[in-house]
Formats: structure tokens, sequence, C-alpha cells
């Protein structure tokens, strides 16, 4: 089979389409044959070095859809042939709180899915939902999961509420938009182009402001009628102090991803006085990854896909996912 293997961090040149020995299906596990694959800022913080304990080298990449080829001994053969998505990691834990030490998001260490081919324990393969394509579909995955926590366990969005989802241009960013509009809730956005911010609009955003402006949240709060009581943040950096501003009192903060580096200058009394939480989150259990496709099944919420490119070009997929142009998931057609 083809796949994109890193085989020393840096520049994009050293992402390689190579040719490998098919995986075989482990005993109840199962081979799928993928037909779709999503890129996340991850994938580009392994290639340039900057994420913990990379291990080289690697078949990258977390999201994917595609359909059932074979499976091993003592699997259901009626896998055969079923159209999955596949769960975006290993090992959650027995604890809903928190990922247990055995936790690791697919694609490095373990083989990803910018491949032809990928084999997984049967258990990490879930039905595709129906209203998608295999763009969309693998679209989904980790962002998917990581907004639907974001949104409903962490931040305990309700119908109604106002929920500001910052950077929208961002793959999560998108499908928390999406998923928070199916949820019953308000949604306003900050972005650092004009141009998404039309397209906010367009999908139905009640706010949208640039987190360029100095002053954005009071420019967002008028637009809205009322400050956000949830904002859905992986920026970070040194403006994060905005966030505290912007949420309403007794709001949450729910954050992510440090995108832009460590918070400065939080004003600790804004804290306290308005009786603000902010919340880490990552990704997800198995239990919040099918109650996310249930919402997205139910709600017929479709991922938004920037674009396809053929899994033969992925370093120009790495380097569009780069530059940061794409609103929503850039997705490899790993049949090309
Ligand atoms: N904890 C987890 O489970 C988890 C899961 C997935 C991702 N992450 C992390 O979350 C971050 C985003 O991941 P992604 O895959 O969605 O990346 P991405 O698609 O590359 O999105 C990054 C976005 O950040 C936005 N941004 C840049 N500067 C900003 C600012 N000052 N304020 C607000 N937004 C700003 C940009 O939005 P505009 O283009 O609209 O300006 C950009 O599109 C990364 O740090 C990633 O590692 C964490």
């Amino acid at each position: 089979m083809r796949a994109v293997r890193l085989h020393q961090t840096g520049g994009p040149e050293h992402l390689k389409v190579e040719e490998l020995p098919d995986p075989q299906p482990p005993p109840g596990g199962a081979v799928v044959r993928i037909e779709a694959a999503a890129l996340n800022h991850r994938d580009v913080f392994i290639r340039q070095g900057l994420y913990p304990k990379i291990q080289l080298p690697c078949i990258l990449g977390a999201d994917g859809a595609g359909t059932v080829e074979s499976v091993g001994t003592g699997a259901d053969p009626s896998w055969v042939g079923r159209k999955v998505v596949i769960l975006p990691f290993d090992s959650w834990g027995d604890d809903p709180r928190i990922p247990g030490k055995d936790f690791l998001i697919r694609g490095m260490p373990r083989p990803g899915t910018f491949a032809e081919k990928i084999a997984l324990p049967l258990d990490r393969l879930a039905p595709m939902p129906e209203h998608l394509s295999f763009p969309e579909a693998a679209a989904l995955p980790l962002g998917g999961l990581t907004a639907y926590r974001a949104l409903v366990t962490r931040g305990e969005v309700k119908k109604g509420d106002h929920v500001l989802v910052t950077g929208i241009g961002g793959g999560v960013a998108t499908i928390a938009m999406l998923l928070a509009k199916a949820l019953g809730a308000q949604v306003s956005v900050t972005s650092g182009s004009a141009e998404k911010l039309v397209r906010a609009k367009s999908m139905g955003a009640i706010a949208t402001v640039s987190y360029k402006e100095k002053g954005w949240e009071k420019e967002l709060a008028n637009q809205a009628g009322r400050p956000p009581e949830v904002i859905i943040d992986s920026a970070g950096g040194p403006d994060f102090n905005a966030l505290v501003l912007a949420v309403a009192p007794a709001g949450r903060i729910v954050i992510y991803g440090a995108t832009r580096g460590p918070a400065e200058k939080l004003e600790l009394p804004r804290l306290f006085f308005k009786q603000i939480d902010i919340r880490g989150t990552t990704m997800g259990s198995d239990a919040e990854f099918y109650e996310m496709l249930k919402l997205v099944a139910r709600e017929k919420v479709k991922p938004l896909v920037d674009r396809v490119l053929p899994l033969s070009r992925y370093a120009e997929a790495d380097q569009l996912m780069e530059k940061g142009d794409q609103m929503g998931k850039i997705v490899v057609d790993c049949r090309k």
C-alpha cells in the first residue's frame, strides 16, 4: 500500500509517499481501506518537531473514514464491506473525567490514517453516519470529538446559550460551531480573516468580530445583544485576557489548545469577581465519541471540508494547514 511517512522532523520535504507492505487484520480486528483522511494541526506540529515524545519513522494522521476490507480470526465477517469512521485515539481508560496513562492519539507513534489501509481492533471502528460523504466523515472524528466534549461535558452548553467560538477558521472551531448550533445554542465567532467572518455569518453566526481589533469583546456583545455564557478557545496566547473580559459573569472559558503560546497578564480579580471558570479539555472518551455521532446523525450535521487533495500531494496539504488560510478541514483522498 501507499502511505505518507515522516522520517525526520523539520521541513515538509521529510514527508515521503512510500510503498509499504499491506497491514494484516489482527485477531478480532479488521483492515480498513481508507477512502479519505483529514489533517489536524497536530500533524503539522509533529512534522515541525514541536510535539512531545516523537517516534520516527511514522505514518501521521488521526482522522479517517473508509470501508472494511477484511477481518482477522474471531471477528464477525459481516463487518466486511461496512462504511466506517475511525476512532481517533486508543485507550481513553476507565475515568470519564480524564484520559488514562495509556491514552494515545492515532498517527504517531502507532500508524495513522495517511495511508491506503490501516489495521485496527473492531472497537476502534464506528458506523459512518449515512448522510455524510467519505471526505465529510473523515473531517469529523478528532475535531468532532474535541468540540463535543468541550461544548457538552466541559462547557455544559444548554439550548439558547450564547457560545463564542474563537478562530473560526480552525478545523475544530468550525465543527464546534456546527455542533453548538445542533445543540440549540446561539453562536458567535472571532477570526483573523474578514472572509471567514462573512462565511461564518452565512452559516448562522449571530455576531462576528476580528480578534485583531483591540476591544473586540465589546463589539461582540453589542452585535449579539449579550456576552457569551461559554467561550470555546484553542489560541490562548498574549491576548487570552480578552476572553476573560468577553465572557458573561458566571460563564465558562473552555480551552483545548494553546496555538499562540502561554496566556499573559490574566486579570485575576476579573476571574473571581465575575465568578468565571476556565476549564481545560482534551479530545474525549469512547462514550462521548458515540454521543457525538448520534448528535451528528440526528441533526444531519455536515462537517465543513475546505478542500480535498490526493494522498500523492500530501506535502501540499501539510503546507496549506501550516499557512492556515483554510475554513474547515483539509482532507486527503487516499485512493489517489
Ligand atoms: N486538546 C485537544 O484534544 C485538541 C484537539 C484538537 C486540536 N487541539 C489544538 O487546538 C489547536 C487548533 O487545532 P486545529 O486542528 O483546529 O488547527 P487549525 O485548523 O490550524 O486552526 C488554527 C486556527 O487558530 C486560529 N487563531 C489563530 N490566532 C488566533 C487568535 N489570536 N485567536 C483566536 N484564534 C486564533 C485561526 O483562526 P482564523 O483563521 O479564523 O483566524 C486558525 O485557523 C491546536 O493548537 C491543536 O493542537 C487540541
